[in-house]
């Protein structure tokens, strides 16, 4: 059955499942408190970088089922998608939650389906968002159905993730999860699961968690094969022909607005029991700093002032998002202790922050700096960068260059996990 459909917050997450739900027949309001966003969504176009959406939306923008407004209005479903950052203090922050969803209590009316997608703390949708509704007067889990479903779409492939991804749907009671499973079904191609909010807000947590955990496990062992004198990458290859083991690759640390936030909600509600999970967020933000003392070491007998190019600066390969990025981090600490510092990037267009000229970031510096694996660094003019460079050392945060390659062209090549 064809609903009319608003969706609160259409960032990376609310526009693309706008769109999907729109280009099933469903009628769908956009909703976002910033005006531009709205603007450009009513002409039919967007404001962020997300493969194949720009033509998908203007497709169903111009049949008619997809328009934004900056004001909620009276549809049969709800869907709130807007971001749940953390706080300096590493708490979260859902003020914007709490605002969406009280936009909504104006024009709410019996027989209304609400769904919070935005990753929240264990709770929110039975202790935050249901209280507010109440203030319709509606009897919430009767007159108004209730539930969360999280999303797991990775930015560069959300479009066909939305569609085949198996999805998590938690209810208030049995009736909000299974009508919110009907609606789902209507876009979703994946199976889908009904429990109830705890349970699915927790899994969204966990489902980052787990390859937090991963990760940090990765960077320790690294960090320890640097003091035994071992390569880890050779370690984690030969311990991975196990048929039960799995371990991750280190790197320089673990950004995004994700893996880097949602294990601090975890936290937050269990600073006693949830130990591993802090501490792998520990160790994952201090990898910057392990970056910095090997890259210390690696230019101890240079008494002038020392130049870094850093390949890449965003929080993985082969996007344009940079938050959160342990690199800005490890920039932020080789600037605090006198180094100068480029940063080499051609995905960012106008942002002051980078130079697009490869050659000319890499004039007189001392070192080259692997930071993110962009598909583009694969096969970079080695002879030409030798040419403008002062010192003759590239270090390879991913194992991701052609060591011999780089050897042949004249430099040392130095690696992660390995002294
Ligand atoms: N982006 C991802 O890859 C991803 C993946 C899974 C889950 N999530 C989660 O989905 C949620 C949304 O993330 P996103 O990346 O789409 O955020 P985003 O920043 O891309 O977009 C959110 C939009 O919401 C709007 N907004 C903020 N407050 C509002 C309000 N009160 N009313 C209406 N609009 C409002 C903003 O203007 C913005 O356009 C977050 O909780 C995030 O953690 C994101």
């Amino acid at each position: 059955m064809k609903k009319n459909i608003c969706i609160v917050g259409i960032g990376y997450i609310g526009l693309p499942t706008a769109a999907m739900f729109s280009s099933y027949g469903h009628k769908v309001i956009g909703v976002d408190i910033n005006e531009n966003v709205v603007n450009v969504l009513n002409k039919g176009k967007i404001t962020i970088t997300e493969p194949g959406l720009e033509e998908f939306v203007k497709k169903v923008v111009s049949s008619g089922n997809l328009s934004a407004s900056i004001v909620p209005k009276e549809s049969d479903v709800f869907i709130i998608c807007v971001p749940t950052p953390i706080n300096k203090d590493k708490t979260a922050n859902i003020e914007l939650v709490i605002s969406a969803t009280k936009s909504i209590v104006p024009v709410l009316k019996k027989g209304n389906i609400v769904v919070l997608e935005s990753t929240s703390p264990v709770g929110t949708t039975e202790e935050v968002i249901k209280p507010i509704l109440e203030n319709s007067g509606l009897n919430i889990g009767k007159d108004v159905l209730l539930g969360y479903s999280p999303e797991r779409v990775i930015p560069g492939n959300i479009i066909y993730e939305l569609k085949h991804n198996d999805r998590v749907v938690g209810g208030i009671n049995e009736k909000s999860a299974n009508e919110i499973k009907e609606l789902y079904k209507t876009i979703v191609d994946g199976n889908i699961y009904t429990t109830n909010c705890k349970t699915a807000e927790l899994c969204k947590l966990m489902e980052n968690t787990y390859r937090d955990v991963n990760i940090a496990l990765a960077n320790e062992l690294a960090m320890i094969c640097e003091d035994l004198g071992i390569n880890v990458w050779d370690v984690i290859k030969y311990c991975n022909k196990h048929p039960r083991v799995n371990i991750h690759n280190p790197g320089p640390g673990v950004g995004g607005h994700c893996l880097a936030v949602d294990p601090w909600f975890i936290v937050e509600k269990e600073p006693k029991l949830a130990k591993i999970i802090g501490l792998s967020r520990e160790t994952n933000d201090f990898m910057p700093n392990f970056i910095f003392s090997k890259i210390e070491k690696l230019l101890k007998d240079i008494k002038y002032d020392k130049k870094i190019t850093i390949l890449g600066a965003t929080y993985k390969a082969n996007i344009d998002d940079m938050r959160e990025s342990p690199i800005i981090k490890l920039v932020n600490i080789l600037e605090d202790n006198g180094y100068k510092v480029e940063i080499y990037y051609t995905f960012i267009k106008d942002n002051n922050l980078v130079n697009e000229d490869l050659l000319d970031s890499c004039k007189d510096s001392d070192l080259i700096i692997l930071g993110v694996d962009h598909d583009e660094f694969k096969d970079l003019p080695w002879d030409e960068i030798k040419k403008v460079v002062r010192g003759n050392i590239v270090l390879d945060t991913r194992n991701f260059f052609n060591e011999n390659k780089i050897k042949s062209s004249g430099f040392i090549y130095k690696l992660l996990g390995k002294m």
